[in-house]
């Protein structure tokens, strides 16, 4: 066998790594081996490729080695260094950011393929297409990143005639494309980079608010449907795989979260197609609110015999997960039933909620998905709303015209008790008031939730000690 048919068959071994890859992380008690799958799918793809580079390259074998320990060196470095500084908080942005990567490769890969080889047309489709989606991931990339964080206002962009706009840079491009099968020339191909580019800017900036979600995963599959256009200029078997994978898990994740947040498919992926921009009525101040303080708060979950807590964006900001989860064991260990409530967008990127209370070792078996546990808060003595904010938002449901209309929340405030952890009354994300703040049966307790958490153990743990 020679090296290069070894590399080949190094290829299927990848694809399949990383199928079971995809598969391992589908869910929580198989997603470390998901990952380490993963990884090793792509340590054997990048020395096959390296194999095959060396193999088919008119320069030196030296040269060639070089350029690739360098392209090496400065990926991994970039690669390594913002592992270890990104925040778990700034990743949604992050991967907004490494999506944007790809879709500029698979422009420049399309640009280098279109100057650099004799073409059919065939090719050529492959050549437009693989610039056309690179283009649009690109800059819907960008204006995903700058509104995760929050350099640029996640409000819609609402154009007049947005749809026709959408819809006329597709018409243009599809003449664009038979021009360019026609002529050969470059200048279809760059007037339709242009336009490509203004297009994924625009589909994204008409997206705003809670449904920002649905959009990381959508790029998420744009990106790689733009990594196997590249696959199939390079002639690359595994990277037309690997980005079929990506292209169509990423899809069937925004089918999901479309479905969890009551949404069309089609209006986020057309850029808020037909989504009205409606005023709520929620907005403001609605009327008076009651405090209270931990200790209080520590006596009420002594007295309880069913408590749920609702976890969110705010948890992860304070990192409160690590003595929530110690106030959970004590709790349980005093016979309270507690349970957490995770809606689908907690947080800022899929699984964000699940993911935290996994690192603090809370038990899977008592953190619940909304649809499995909305039903049991009406039997439910206290509920701790830990910094969530839109998820728990009743708005969503009688208001129809606030922006999160629609989105199914968790219905907390059918508890005996809710009590709401936040710093202040400012909105959450979608910047929508909400109107549980103002409820009988809702307290607020004002404070970094950590801080506030860590207080509450404190007087649960004197009490414990006052009646042993
Ligand atoms: P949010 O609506 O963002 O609310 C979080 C709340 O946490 C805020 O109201 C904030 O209030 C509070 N908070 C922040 N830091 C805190 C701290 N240190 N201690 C205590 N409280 C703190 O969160 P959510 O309910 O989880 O909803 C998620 C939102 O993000 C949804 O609109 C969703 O669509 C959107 N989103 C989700 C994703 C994914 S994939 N999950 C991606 C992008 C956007 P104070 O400032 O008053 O403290």
């Amino acid at each position: 066998m020679t090296l290069v048919s070894l590399a080949q068959a190094t290829y299927v071994v990848a694809a399949v790594l990383f199928i079971l890859s995809l598969a391992g992380l589908s869910q929580q008690e198989t997603a470390r081996r998901g990952n380490i799958l993963g990884m090793v799918g792509m340590v054997l793809a990048l020395a096959a490729t390296v194999v095959l580079a060396l193999d088919s390259s008119e320069r030196s074998a030296l040269t060639t080695a070089l350029l690739i320990a360098c392209v090496f060196a400065i990926g991994a470095g970039v690669g390594v260094w913002r592992a270890r500084t990104v925040e778990m908080t700034q990743m949604p942005e992050l991967i907004a950011m490494l999506h944007s990567f790809v879709g500029l490769a698979a422009v420049l890969v399309g640009f280098n393929s279109h100057l650099t080889e004799e073409a059919d047309a065939v090719h050529q489709v492959e050549v437009f297409l693989g610039v056309l989606i690179g283009a649009v991931t690109f800059t819907g990339s960008i204006v995903a990143y700058l509104k995760l964080s929050a350099k640029m206002k996640s409000k819609p962009l609402t154009l007049p005639g947005r749809n026709w706009l959408n819809l006329g840079a597709i018409v243009v491009s599809a003449v664009l494309l038979a021009v360019y099968i026609a002529t050969g020339s470059i200048v279809p191909l760059v007037i339709m980079t242009v336009i490509a580019l203004a297009l994924g800017f625009h589909l994204v900036a008409a997206i705003g608010g809670g449904d920002m979600p649905v959009v990381v995963s959508m790029l998420n599959s744009y990106s790689g449907w733009a990594a196997a256009a590249a696959g199939l200029m390079l002639s690359n078997d595994l990277l037309i795989v690997t980005g079929a994978l990506v292209g169509s898990s990423g899809a069937i994740l925004s089918y999901l979260m479309c479905k969890a947040m009551n949404r069309s498919f089609i209006s986020v992926i057309l850029g808020g197609f037909g989504a009205e921009g409606g005023t709520s009525s929620a907005a403001g101040e609605q009327g008076e609110h009651r405090e209270v303080k931990a200790p209080e708060v520590a006596a009420m979950l002594e007295a309880a015999g069913r408590v749920i807590i609702v976890p969110g964006y705010g948890m992860a900001v304070a990192k409160a997960q690590y003595p929530v989860a110690d106030m959970v064991a004590m709790l349980r260990h005093h016979g309270v039933e507690v349970r957490f409530g995770v809606h689908p967008v907690a947080g800022r990127l899929p699984g964000h909620m699940n993911v935290l209370l996994a690192e603090a070792k809370v038990p899977y078996d008592i953190v619940l998905e909304m649809d499995e546990i909305n039903d049991d808060f009406a039997e439910t003595d206290v509920v701790l709303v830990i910094g969530a904010n839109d998820v728990v938002n009743p708005s969503a449901m009688e208001d129809p015209g606030s922006p999160l209309a629609g989105m199914p929340v968790l219905e907390v405030w059918n508890a005996k008790q809710c009590i709401v952890f936040k710093r202040s009354m400012a909105t959450g994300y979608a910047g929508v008031q909400n109107p549980l703040f103002f409820r009988e049966n809702s307290a607020m307790l004002f404070g970094d939730a950590k801080a506030q958490v860590e207080e509450i153990l404190t007087a649960l743990r004197v009490s414990e000690g006052a009646s042993a």
